[in-house]
């Protein structure tokens, strides 16, 4: 049967279509978005993360502070650190006084938490270390630091990085690293 001309044109533009259509699209990979020093923001709900400590007791900084994690964190390992994506957030509360000045404690004999003075942030991904001032690397680790009521503090971030960079990258240049693994290790 001779094919009808008007069938074969349809056929021939199909095929013509099919040659021409493009690859299915992949996802694309963003890349990691390249931040430094004062951009990382109090993340959202990070009320809501894992503790990575709670109620760390600073009489000598007459301070409480609630440390946070994300997700990320949680797959950090003693041996390898916190991977890529790490967001920490610390805040740091007035431990309350007596009127004689010295610090209150509570029924648990811990310091007693009183108004939220500060919010800090610290948090790594590929490529961040970049922007760290000269001596100053932290790995890729950079840091923020913010006021209770959420306005930026002013802070500087070079005490932030003075402070850590003992630590040295074997702890990750996280203080409290070996309190939280033997804590992590511990609950297991
Ligand atoms: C004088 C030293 C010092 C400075 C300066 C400092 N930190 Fe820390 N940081 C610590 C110590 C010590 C801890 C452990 C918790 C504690 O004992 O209060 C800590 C803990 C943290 C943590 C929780 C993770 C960890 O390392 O245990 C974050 C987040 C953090 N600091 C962010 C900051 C940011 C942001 C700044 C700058 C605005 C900053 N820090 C400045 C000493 C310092």
């Amino acid at each position: 049967m001779p094919m009808n001309r008007h069938v074969f044109a349809l056929a021939c533009l199909a095929l013509a279509l099919a040659a021409c259509s493009p690859m299915p699209a992949q996802p694309p990979v963003a890349p990691v978005a390249q931040l430094k020093d004062g951009e990382l923001p109090v993340p959202a709900g990070y009320k809501s993360w894992a503790k990575f400590l709670s109620a760390v007791q600073r009489p000598d900084a007459k301070q409480v502070r609630e440390i946070y994690m994300n997700t990320e964190a949680t797959a950090g390992t003693v041996a390898k650190g916190f991977p890529n994506g790490t967001v920490f957030v610390m805040e740091n509360y007035a431990a309350a006084a007596n009127p004689d000045g010295s610090l209150k404690k509570g029924a648990d004999g811990k310091l007693v938490k009183a108004e939220l003075l500060r919010v800090f942030v610290m948090g790594k991904n590929e490529g961040w270390g970049a922007s760290a001032p000269e001596g100053l690397a932290n790995g890729d680790w950079i840091y923020a630091a913010y006021m209770a009521s959420g306005e930026k503090s002013a802070d500087s971030t070079l005490t932030c990085r003075a402070c850590h960079l003992p630590l040295t990258a074997s702890k990750d240049f996280v203080h409290r690293y070996d309190e939280y693994f033997a804590k992590a290790s511990a609950a297991r």
